[in-house]
């Protein structure tokens, strides 16, 4: 194993406040959501839309590493420039996801194991020839009526310490991603107990499975409430007359400000039991909150605890950083340079959230842009 290698990786993917751009979504996922906005569900539609993203001008001033998905690392530029060159040009460290996807779990109905690890090895050798440095596995673990269980946890956690291993033997910094799904109507306490009893599994099996810390990055959920949860509610619900609604909706933002802090003290409590301080970065991925609001509550945790906490906190985000250019782009050429500027706007709010210099004032500055880049189309 090559130490030095592996942590001079790892401290390059969190160096200069920047962090990691998620683009690794497998086939059927891409064109789930290629589907909900009318975009041909082809390899060159998917193979359009990388290039889009790996030619972002100026992206490698927010995003250090890219994580790219198995057809996406074999890709080319439509003027045959492989995908992955491109990104190494720009200054990015290109990153592979590898596991093959969480499959049902026998004998425990509604959980998942991830499964990949046959032929591991010869993979990520592979992909170190092709230029990759780091790697991602994603577990899931889902909170419902008596889940998730010890088995589904240990089963998880026992996979993701054995391929964190061999991404270490091969030269690649692990990714090492056990989510905990915010599907599902439980609160903030619930995903925080089972937040840190997945941690505390995981880190335990890194142990055993001999994995240094100081070459991996760790790539959390943030402790949240369910997204069906009670206690959730919409501004979109509120129905009374202009005054009283302008009335509930600074209350509603008072609430949301209160909520993001909420979050963030639950978020790095739950870290600062679970996480060694040996591990250099934690990115985290959106999960499916609105790309505001992962901003928001990342730059709440930099805000109140950066000076306070032994690893970075940093951003992998797939949704959150570029859904809103997909939205845009909805496979036309024409939109290409637009879906490019809300990609980097996103990158740079993320990049500020790191800094904890993130407000809601880049959003508006942000409407005014895409105003302005429409009337050039
Ligand atoms: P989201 O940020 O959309 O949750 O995706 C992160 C990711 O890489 C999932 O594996």
């Amino acid at each position: 194993m090559n130490t030095q290698e592996l942590i001079s990786t790892a401290q390059k993917l969190i160096a200069d406040d920047k962090g990691l751009l998620a683009m690794d979504e497998s086939n059927p996922t891409c064109n789930k959501r290629f589907a909900k906005l009318g975009i041909p569900q082809t390899e060159e539609a998917r193979r359009a839309y990388r290039e889009l993203i790996v030619t972002t001008p100026d992206l490698a001033q927010c995003i250090s590493g890219a994580i790219l998905y198995d057809e996406t690392i074999h890709q080319k530029k439509i003027d045959g420039t492989p995908l992955i060159k491109m990104i190494i040009d720009a200054g990015i460290i290109p990153g592979i996801k590898v596991d093959a996807g969480a499959k049902d779990m026998a004998g425990h109905p509604g959980e998942k194991i991830t499964e990949g690890l046959d032929g591991l090895h010869e993979r990520l050798l592979g992909y170190y020839d092709m230029g990759a440095r780091f790697a991602k596995w994603r577990a899931l673990i889902a909170i419902g009526d008596r889940i998730p269980s010890r088995a589904c946890i240990e089963a998880n956690a026992q996979t993701l310490a054995r391929y964190a291993a061999l991404c270490q033997e091969a030269g690649l910094v692990p990714v090492v991603e056990p989510e905990v799904l915010m599907d599902g109507g439980h609160t903030l306490e619930r995903c925080s107990e089972v937040t840190e009893e997945v941690l505390q599994t995981v880190f335990n099996q890194l142990y055993i499975q001999g994995v240094m810390l100081e070459g991996i990055i760790l790539k959390p959920n943030m402790v949240l409430q369910g997204l069906t949860c009670p206690l959730q509610k919409e501004v979109s619900e509120v129905s009374a007359g202009e005054q009283n609604y302008q009335v509930r909706l600074i209350d509603r933002q008072q609430e949301d400000v209160s909520e993001v802090d909420k979050g963030a003290d639950a978020t790095v409590k739950c870290l600062l039991r679970s996480v060694p301080a040996a591990v250099p970065g934690i990115a985290f991925l959106s999960g499916g909150q609105s790309a505001e609001l992962a901003s928001s509550r990342l730059n709440a945790m930099n805000v109140r605890f950066k000076s306070r906490i032994p690893w970075a906190l940093s951003f992998s985000f797939a949704r959150a950083i570029h859904q809103p250019a997909l939205e845009i782009w909805q496979g036309k050429e024409s939109n290409v340079l637009a879906a490019q500027q809300a990609l980097y706007h996103r990158a740079m709010c993320n990049r500020a959230a790191r800094r904890g210099e993130y407000n809601a004032s880049m959003e508006m500055t942000t409407s005014s842009r895409k105003q302005g880049t429409n009337d050039l189309h």
